[in-house]
């Protein structure tokens, strides 16, 4: 079987060819398709009265032989190649052709480069996690009331000592930022920081992100097996975070790795030793939750031995102005602003409120209240603590159909918005704080239209 010069010509989608003068000398059957031009008297004319938006011409004039040309038309977007045609050496015409003629061809190519993308990321992450060491110092708690001196001293004697360390304290009262402040002070500092959360997951799961599985352990894991975490940080420091969420089943695991310095990974008959320091954080009292049965008394006992109690925003009101200028000096960038003055009057209105949230809720609030700046002054005005609550929109509550009804369930979705905003969106802490369940906060919101 032949095959000529034309029949390659016709596979190429939207192939166009002009001369230095800009006209038409080839142009496919796909292509004068494509575009609805009749192909025959479409030759010798110029190539914007064929197809108006072509860019071709452009690459008569200059040094630069291959082009990438994005086109819009009629809906659809495409993607050509040009390329300079030259005879010893004179630029003579110009060849395009599309490479993707459809955006959805586009979409899928765009998509493997984003795959590709998001596993740099991932390693970028992985990386910014393992220098999360430094980032954390104890440099990063910032205040200077009597409270926070007494809980940087705290840090200072946990961090020269091996022994477990229990931190308690509200949601977002840097409980977090005091465990990697004290693994940093640390001689363990050098080697990892490991953390995990495992509020949330299966017991099945907890364990084997704790304390690993062989191959074949389970179906679906990993051939290879994998490390758990007491592993990955041995010679290092371990942090559970939410440890009042542990199952009562997995409590008696972690002792025995306290006390006897030995974990079993999932489906090993082996023990690998290990030389873990345990650092634990709770937003509860773990005391109460041992009276109530829900902690392991000998667990709780081994964890217990030094406490550090994280102080509320409320009883050291008086680091407010500081935190608010190190949060501002923070977003200032990230928001594109240039704030350099705060009234005086923003650190009043902060103090009087009583920050269930705690920093994180100040970071919040102040970020929000950033985005309403337009010159170089933080004022009170602009932080939105709803002035006006109490008022009742008679008007709005005329038309509704059952005024009651309408009235409760507007202070329900204000209440939920509000409790939201407190925890950054988290719903499990939002349903805590509510003291609801979280499918009833899930369904609630439903029904109330809160995304
Ligand atoms: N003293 C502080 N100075 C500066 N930033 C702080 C301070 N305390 C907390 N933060 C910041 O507040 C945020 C919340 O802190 P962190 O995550 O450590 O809270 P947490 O006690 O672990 O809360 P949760 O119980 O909800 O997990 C973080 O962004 C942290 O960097
Ligand atoms: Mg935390």
């Amino acid at each position: 079987m032949e095959i000529d010069k034309d029949m390659m010509l016709e596979v190429i989608s939207g192939l166009m060819v002009i001369d230095i003068e800009g006209k038409l000398v080839y142009i496919n059957e796909a292509c004068a398709d494509y575009i609805k031009v009749n192909r025959e008297k479409s030759i010798g004319k110029d190539v914007n009265l064929v197809f108006p938006p072509s860019t071709m011409k452009e690459m008569l004039k200059g040094e630069k032989r291959f082009n990438i040309q994005y086109y819009f038309t009629a809906g659809r977007m495409s993607a050509s190649s040009q390329f300079q045609i030259r005879k010893n050496g004179e630029i003579v015409g110009v060849l395009e052709y599309d490479m993707l003629e459809e955006i959805e061809q586009l979409d899928y190519f765009l998509g493997l480069y984003s795959d590709a993308l998001k596993e740099e990321i991932e390693y970028f992450r992985e990386q910014a996690r393992k220098f999360q060491g430094t980032k954390y110092s104890i440099n990063n708690i910032i205040g200077s009331s009597k409270k926070i001196k007494d809980l940087k001293e705290q840090i200072e004697i946990a961090a020269m000592s091996t022994s477990t360390v229990l931190i308690e304290g509200e949601t977002g009262t840097g409980k977090e930022l005091v465990a990697h402040a004290i693994h940093n002070l640390s001689a363990r500092a050098y080697n990892d920081f490991v953390k995990i959360n495992s509020a949330g997951m299966t017991e099945n799961l907890i364990e084997s992100e704790l304390f690993g599985y062989v191959g074949g352990a389970f179906t679906g894991a990993k051939t290879s097996g994998k490390k758990g975490k007491f592993e990955l940080a041995d010679r290092g420091t371990l942090f559970i975070d939410e440890i009042n969420q542990m199952p009562l089943v997995i409590q008696p695991k972690i002792l025995r790795a306290l006390q006897e310095g030995e974990i079993s990974p999932v489906g090993s008959e082996k023990d690998i030793e290990v030389d873990v320091r345990l650092i634990t954080a709770s937003n509860e009292r773990l005391q109460k939750l041992v009276l109530e049965d829900n902690f392991r008394a000998d667990l709780f006992y081994r964890l217990n031995v030094f406490t550090i109690t994280v102080p509320p925003l409320r009883e050291r009101l008086e680091d407010i102005p500081e935190l608010v200028q190190q949060i501002v000096f923070k977003f200032n960038k990230e928001l594109g602003k240039n704030i350099s003055k705060i009234e005086s009057d923003v650190y009043e209105t902060l103090s009087e409120y009583d920050w269930p949230g705690n920093i994180r809720e100040l970071y919040n609030r102040v970020e929000s209240a950033m985005n309403y700046v337009q010159g170089d002054t933080l004022k009170k005005a602009h932080f939105n603590f709803r002035a006006d609550n109490s008022k009742i929109n008679m008007e709005a509550l005329k038309k509704a159909e059952n005024p009651i009804e309408a009235i409760k369930h507007e202070a329900e979705r204000k209440l939920i918005n509000e409790t939201l905003t407190m925890f950054d969106n988290n719903r499990t802490k939002a349903a805590e704080y509510l003291k609801i369940s979280r499918p009833l906060l899930y369904q609630k919101m439903k029904r109330l239209g809160i995304k």
